[in-house]
């Protein structure tokens, strides 16, 4: 059994990936909490899937990470926020409050699960924008100090066979007490950076689960540990790089560099599309045609900033209606709003514009069809389906972490 814990669980998305791939992995604790709304869906929608145990609540996590039993993984999606931390007198560090990293840290630091995996944006690797990879550098700073090294890789989900371009940084980390890290801190030590390239591209969890085909001549090298930067907030206050889409950590050690991937076909936007006939109220209205052109469209205008200031606003047009011989662009919290990220399709039977349903939304991130029509308004099946992740990976990921998962660790 590998015993499970599962943060910021939305609608199940980790849960349902790690159990397609193994009954090894067994969810002992999950928390969700949507901050700021009195009914809570998806919580909803992830106990009427997978029962209304003591060990699922819904709360603030910052409230109830004390009561978290120990486990062997750790699994969560978090949102990009802004890390950076100050000095605070002589209570020591202190992380903006209701930023999240900071939850997960406190769990590890206290639990040292021997596995860690977690899911966010691409633009992690790369934020803030004026300090390129600091915060990155910040994650990766909490988990050495901590015990662990990592692995992490930016997945477009198409370049794996889904159906949805959907970019999103996979983090994986591993406890210096198991005997994956021990054997890679081994290699290491005799082969230097030469074996972190080769964990990347070759024999790591995720070159496992997403095949290499190539990479990039430039690479970065880069320290991150405590004769570096003798504080975390050193590290904060100074630290910039640029990171590739994949990398490794060692011992404070980063080596990053660029994967392209063995592609496999992707699912297009036509194959996921129902055939059924669908509501007239996905349709597309007479009345709102000229917003969405303008939505779609090419702009240069002027605008107003809020302290009056005028500015020329640019941006390029996107393809209206969206191709269907693609896989979909990314879907977000708003898809089906009157807006420039909706997607519009053609409807095979009536040749009419209109959005997506919340099924096709489902399909385009691997859930079972009907997955979040648990009882929660249409609106709210679209936000969970741009919160949530593509279920496959997942699948993909856990079937080779249940292969690395020596029980005697
Ligand atoms: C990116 S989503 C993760 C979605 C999930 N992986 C899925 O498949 O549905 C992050 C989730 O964290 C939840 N969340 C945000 N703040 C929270 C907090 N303070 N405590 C617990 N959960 C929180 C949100 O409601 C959201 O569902």
């Amino acid at each position: 059994m590998i015993k499970t814990v599962e943060l910021f669980a939305g609608v199940g998305g980790f849960r349902l990936g790690l159990e397609q791939a193994s009954s090894k992995f067994k969810t002992i604790w999950a928390n969700q909490w949507e901050p700021s709304m009195k009914k809570q869906y998806a919580f909803d929608c992830y106990i009427s899937h997978f029962g209304n145990d003591v060990n699922h609540i819904c709360k603030d996590i910052a409230e109830v990470k004390g009561t978290i039993p120990d486990h062997d993984l750790l699994v969560g999606g978090f949102p990009c926020q802004d890390y950076s931390i100050m000095k605070k007198g002589s209570l020591g560090i202190e992380g903006p409050k209701g930023v999240l990293w900071w939850q997960i840290n406190d769990i590890i630091k206290s639990k040292s699960p021997k596995y860690v995996l977690l899911e966010n944006v691409d633009r992690l690797v790369w934020s803030p924008s004026k300090q390129n990879g600091r915060d990155f550098s910040i994650i990766l700073r909490c988990l050495y100090e901590n015990g662990y090294a990592v692995e992490w890789r930016i997945i477009n989900a198409a370049d794996y066979g889904q159906a949805q371009r959907r970019r999103r940084t996979f983090i994986f980390a591993y406890h210096k007490t198991t005997s994956y890290y021990r054997d890679f801190a081994e290699q290491v030590c005799i082969n230097g950076l030469k074996q972190m390239h080769k964990c990347l591209t070759d024999y790591g969890v995720l070159a496992k689960a997403f095949p290499v085909a190539s990479h990039s001549n430039q690479f970065v090298d880069n320290w991150i540990d405590e004769l570096k930067y003798a504080e975390i907030t050193d590290l904060s206050a100074n630290q910039k790089v640029h990171l590739y889409n994949s990398g490794v950590m060692m011992n404070g050690r980063i080596y990053s560099v660029e994967l392209y991937p063995i592609q496999t076909n992707p699912i297009l936007l036509k194959d996921i599309l129902e055939n059924t006939r669908v509501s007239s109220k996905y349709y597309l209205k007479e009345k709102d045609m000229d917003k969405w052109i303008y939505e779609k469209g090419a702009k240069n205008e002027l605008r107003k900033h809020p302290n009056g200031k005028t500015y020329i606003f640019k941006e390029g047009k996107v393809q209206f209606p969206d191709s269907l011989n693609k896989p979909s662009r990314t879907i977000l919290t708003s898809e089906s709003e009157l807006g420039r990220a909706t997607h519009v399709v053609t409807d095979f039977e009536t040749g009419k514009l209109r959005v997506l349903t919340p099924v096709e939304c489902e399909r385009l991130n691997g859930f079972p069809d009907n997955w979040t029509n648990t009882g929660m308004p249409e609106r709210m099946r679209y936000f969970c389906m741009g919160n949530a992740l593509v279920v496959p990976l997942i699948t993909r990921m856990a079937k080779v972490l249940d292969k690395t998962f020596n029980a005697e660790d």
